[in-house]
């Protein structure tokens, strides 16, 4: 049975005085300030046993029905896939890592390795189940986490045989790669120079906005189909068999992409590039959610100052990538730099308790926040994102390879104090993400469920709304994600001579089956559950992101 958890250390001596709550400063952890603090457990095989419980929470009937998460909606479905792929690394770290026993006393090898097939059943199962008709009329960046997903697929089946000498999963790696080749396909010649110098916009049934998260995830695709995609020679485009018959569209074949292609590292390096020469960074360092391209012009002159948590992560995992494909340590430099301003961003060195409570940017108390969590009227896309975050994060803080390659005459070996500089960095990050962690803990309800606002447990809050803690939005942002109703007006819709510009198929038909099916998503969700959605699946996958970060974490610091 699950205890409700608590979080001592941080609710001794709160006050709550109606409309301005302050933490005690009596509230000071051992070593340190409270909203500075990891918690009292550090050791590996503790947080390896609350990772388990609440993968294994995301994967009951509650939020899986056996073959699919019915609750959720397209892209959100390929990253909770993505983040169950990506437990099961996990699960096979602690396997390598304890050589066949798993941390702490509560888990025996072999319970480690049925959970490994049971999981993987999961993934097969939602290869069969996801929506890919839907999905690949979507947005540019949904079609990305598709891509992420199967490679994330790709990689373990490929790190649990080697290991386990098994063949699990080798029958599906090719069908696997075929739907990651299918769905970067999408996107991999929408790098375009001709408005903003580059970039991918984000909808092609949109006026052209390039945003941080389509091309975060253009620098993380690419890059991650250059080391881990196998190659695919099926040149059949449909994502599905019922394809033809659901929208009437008849696609060109697909064209052939090897293992390897230089194209795909030209573009994740293309990506980066623009990304950074076009300041997609506030005065604080954050990531902004993107820029619009005012009337006839076709420069990227109309930025919208949005702030989510998702954007400082997804592009983590392309810099590392990119290091070990290039070997050019500045995308280390930066990848490091970006997190240190994330954590930065929620009031981690804030010197006192009145200042800690303070929102930062990203967070108050130590704990990462989205606008929406306080007044607890997030969207379910962004009830996800601070899961999206910790995901990527934990990507960027794998050992950089120092004796084998990852692949044989193609990626580079760090040295060993270039090793030791970024295991350090990476270890620096610990207590935040295990305070974090904590957080989305103490969060849980009855039946174990983790809610969406962290901090709440920080000020001895439920997860009901709190309006005295919501925080204005930046000046000049608009909150797509929340207020997706604000896509029907300008500068959103189009109407300039860009709006012919599309993905798939002819001109003008399909750009406008693709608003229509946009639309529909965004109109479902108008719905009044909206504003204080509670806990979802996309609160526990926030939570489960987190939590697999603090134990891969413990895991490499416990060596
Ligand atoms: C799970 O839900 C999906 C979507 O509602 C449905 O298509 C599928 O058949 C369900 N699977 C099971 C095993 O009930
Ligand atoms: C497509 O529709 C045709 C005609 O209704 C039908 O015979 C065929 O089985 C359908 N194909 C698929 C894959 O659903
Ligand atoms: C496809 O075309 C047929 C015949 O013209 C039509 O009946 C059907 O509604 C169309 N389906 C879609 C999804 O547009
Ligand atoms: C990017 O924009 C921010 C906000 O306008 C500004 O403070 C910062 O100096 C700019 N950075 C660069 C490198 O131009
Ligand atoms: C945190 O950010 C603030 C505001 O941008 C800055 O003044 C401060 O130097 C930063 N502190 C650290 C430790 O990075
Ligand atoms: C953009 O160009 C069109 C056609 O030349 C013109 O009618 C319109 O006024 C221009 N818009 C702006 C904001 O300058
Ligand atoms: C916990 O939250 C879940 C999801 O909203 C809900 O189904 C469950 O009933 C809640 N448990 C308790 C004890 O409130
Ligand atoms: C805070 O939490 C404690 C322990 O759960 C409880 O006794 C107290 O009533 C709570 N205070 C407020 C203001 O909610
Ligand atoms: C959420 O609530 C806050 C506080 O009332 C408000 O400022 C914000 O606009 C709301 N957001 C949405 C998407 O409704």
């Amino acid at each position: 049975m699950l205890l409700p958890y608590s979080l001592p250390a941080l609710l001794v001596g709160v006050v709550c005085s109606g409309a301005a709550p302050v933490v005690s400063s009596e509230s000071a952890a051992p070593g340190g300030y409270a909203w500075q603090w990891g918690g009292a457990h550090q050791d590996a095989g503790y947080w390896f046993d609350e990772f388990q419980d609440t993968l294994a929470t995301m994967q009951s009937s509650t939020f899986w029905n056996g073959t699919y998460w019915p609750a959720t909606i397209q892209w959100i479905g390929a990253f909770l896939d993505t983040l169950v792929a990506a437990s099961e690394r996990s699960l096979t770290n602690a396997l390598e890592e304890y050589d066949g026993n798993g941390p702490g006393a509560h888990t025996s090898a072999a319970s480690i390795h049925s959970e490994i097939q049971q999981y993987f059943s999961d993934v097969e199962a939602y290869y069969g189940d996801e929506d890919v008709i839907q999905i690949f009329g979507a947005a540019y960046d949904d079609a990305q986490w598709v891509v992420l997903e199967w490679l994330e697929a790709i990689k373990f089946i490929n790190q649990y045989d080697i290991y386990a000498e098994s063949s699990l999963g080798q029958a599906d790696i090719a069908r696997f790669a075929h739907r990651a080749h299918i769905f970067y396909n999408i996107v991999q010649e929408k790098f375009d120079t001709s408005l903003c110098g580059g970039g991918i916009t984000w909808n092609p049934a949109l006026a052209p906005y390039k945003n941080a998260i389509t091309n975060e995830l253009f620098i993380s695709s690419s890059v991650g189909m250059y080391l881990y995609y196998p190659g695919d020679s099926d040149t059949n485009p449909y994502p599905s068999p019922a394809y033809v018959n659901a929208t009437n569209l008849t696609l060109p074949a697909l064209p052939v992409l090897a293992a390897h292609d230089p194209l795909l590292l030209a573009n994740a390096v293309n990506g980066y590039r623009w990304f950074k020469t076009h300041n997609f960074t506030n005065a604080q360092g954050l990531v902004v959610d993107g820029f619009h391209i005012s009337d006839n012009q076709t420069t990227c002159d109309e930025r919208d100052e949005m702030v989510y948590t998702y954007n400082q992560g997804v592009l983590l995992s392309g810099l590392r990538q990119l290091w070990e494909a290039t070997g050019d340590t500045s995308y280390l430099t930066d990848a490091h730099g970006y997190v240190e301003t994330a954590i930065n961003a929620t009031g981690w060195y804030a010197h006192s308790p009145e200042q800690a409570v303070q929102w930062a940017g990203l967070g108050r108390n130590g704990i990462m926040e989205d606008y929406c969590d306080a007044p607890a009227n997030c969207s379910q896309d962004n009830q996800v994102f601070k899961g999206i975050y910790f995901h990527h994060l934990d990507l960027l803080c794998e050992d950089l390879p120092r004796s084998t390659p990852l692949i044989a005459g193609l990626t580079n070996l760090a040295s060993a104090p270039l090793a030791a500089e970024h295991a350090g960095k990476c270890a620096s990050y610990v207590p935040w993400i295990e305070h974090n962690a904590n957080a989305a803990l103490s969060t849980r309800n009855g039946t174990g469920i983790i809610g969406g606002w962290w901090g709440a447990s920080y000020i001895n809050k439920t997860q009901a709304p709190w309006l005295a803690y919501a925080v204005p939005k930046p000046h000049g942002s608009a909150d797509v994600w929340n207020e997706p109703w604000v896509l029907d007006e300008a500068p959103w819709v189009c109407e300039g001579w860009h709006c012919e510009k599309d993905g798939r198929g002819s001109r003008g038909t399909n750009g406008k089956r693709m608003a229509k099916l946009f639309q529909h998503r965004r109109a479902a969700e108008r719905d009044v559950n909206d504003g204080g959605r509670g806990r979802t699946v996309e609160t526990e996958a926030s939570g489960l992101g987190v939590i697999k970060a603090a134990s891969d974490f413990a895991l490499r610091r416990a060596r």
